[in-house]
């Protein structure tokens, strides 16, 4: 067994929200998607964890938000960290200490930010020096979503076909795309009654679009990227909307049948539509949860902002960016 410096490391990553979204595991213990995806890291939503790997504990110790975790949260962490140990070539039990500044199983991708956070502070304190990419491989264990929190801007999560070939690589975007503002709507701060874990297994094996869906995502990913590269914001929002939709088509067709939205969702989806009608270009997008993102320009941000402050409250209304990648505190 390594002698261990009890030294703690802290790391903070970012969420990120799904443009072109993963859904849909093709194996499950190694976390490789069936699709490749697409995500933007916001700057307003993140996780600092600090990691101690410590000779004197007798079990990984898992703090979140003040509260000691228990039960299938510690569980999944401590999966995680024993990646890292058998990587590491240690045994030692760790203590995990992290915040979320972001709601918690909210569908504001706290997985993402959280397992980013952790593969970096965990990773570096057990000794490792991992590169981007394998920070990225290793992150995406913990939650497929978090590949993407290494990288800060658009990143594209290539799908690959094993665990080797499978993580996240920033994309460019040197032009007005790079700007694109996020209002965060959030109408729900509360957990969601079915993980994006459990909800996207119920998707694959009982819906059957299934097969479509993984036809169209890539038609979707090549669409969202040229818009991307030619700048193209239309085209940028018609893509968003129309795969977040064709993916919550699929837990309306699961069996047994599920929605993530609610009455206030509907409402501020409603919303986007009508500005839209109205000459405010602007577009929604939604994660596993009812809380809504929407996108627009800088030029129609203070519209927006206005409407669903009035709307919903100016408690419910972040306004995000892009954000950065993964760093050490
Ligand atoms: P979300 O939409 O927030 O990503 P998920 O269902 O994908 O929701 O994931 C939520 C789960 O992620 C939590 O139940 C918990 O197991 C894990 N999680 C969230 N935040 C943290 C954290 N800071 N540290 C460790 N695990 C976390
Ligand atoms: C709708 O990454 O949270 O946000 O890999 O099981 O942890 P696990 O799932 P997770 O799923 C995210 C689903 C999504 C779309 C996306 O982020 O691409
Ligand atoms: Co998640």
């Amino acid at each position: 067994m390594t002698t261990w410096s009890n030294k703690s490391i802290g790391a903070i990553a970012h969420t990120n929200i799904a443009l072109i979204k993963y859904w849909g595991k093709k194996d499950e213990s190694l976390i490789i998607p069936y699709t490749s995806s697409l995500s933007l890291t916001l700057d307003q939503f993140y996780t600092e964890t600090h990691v101690t790997f410590d000779e004197s504990l007798t079990a990984d110790v898992v703090m979140i938000d003040e509260q000691e975790v228990n039960g299938q949260g510690w569980q999944r962490v401590h999966d995680f960290l024993s990646i890292i140990r058998k990587r590491a070539e240690i045994t030692t039990n760790a203590q995990v200490v992290s915040t979320n500044h972001v709601p918690t199983a909210a569908g504001l991708a706290s997985s993402a930010s959280a397992f980013a956070a952790l593969a970096a502070a965990g990773s570096k304190a057990a000794g490792l020096d991992l590169s981007h990419q394998d920070l990225s491989r290793l992150a995406r264990r913990g939650s497929g979503s978090a590949c993407r929190s290494i990288y800060g801007g658009f990143v594209e999560w290539r799908r690959g076909t094993d665990d080797h070939s499978s993580y996240a690589v920033p994309v460019t975007a040197d032009n007005g795309l790079s700007d694109v503002q996020v209002i965060a709507l959030t109408v729900e701060r509360h957990r969601k009654p079915i993980s994006s874990r459990q909800a996207m297994r119920l998707s694959v094996t009982t819906s059957p679009y299934y097969p479509t869906w993984v036809k169209i995502a890539q038609t979707d990913l090549a669409a969202i990227k040229s818009a991307i590269s030619n700048d193209d914001f239309t085209k940028f929002g018609e893509i968003s909307e129309l795969n977040a939709m064709r993916m919550h088509a699929l837990t309306l067709s699961a069996n047994p049948d599920f929605m993530y939205f609610n009455s206030e969702t509907l409402e501020s989806m409603n919303m986007v539509k009508q500005l839209r009608h109205n000459g405010i270009e602007c577009y929604y997008t939604i994660d596993a949860g009812p809380n809504v993102k929407v996108l627009c320009q800088r030029r129609h941000v203070n519209d927006v902002v206005e409407t669903f402050t009035e709307m919903l409250g100016a408690d419910k209304v972040t306004l995000a960016k892009s954000g950065p990648g993964v760093h050490y505190l």
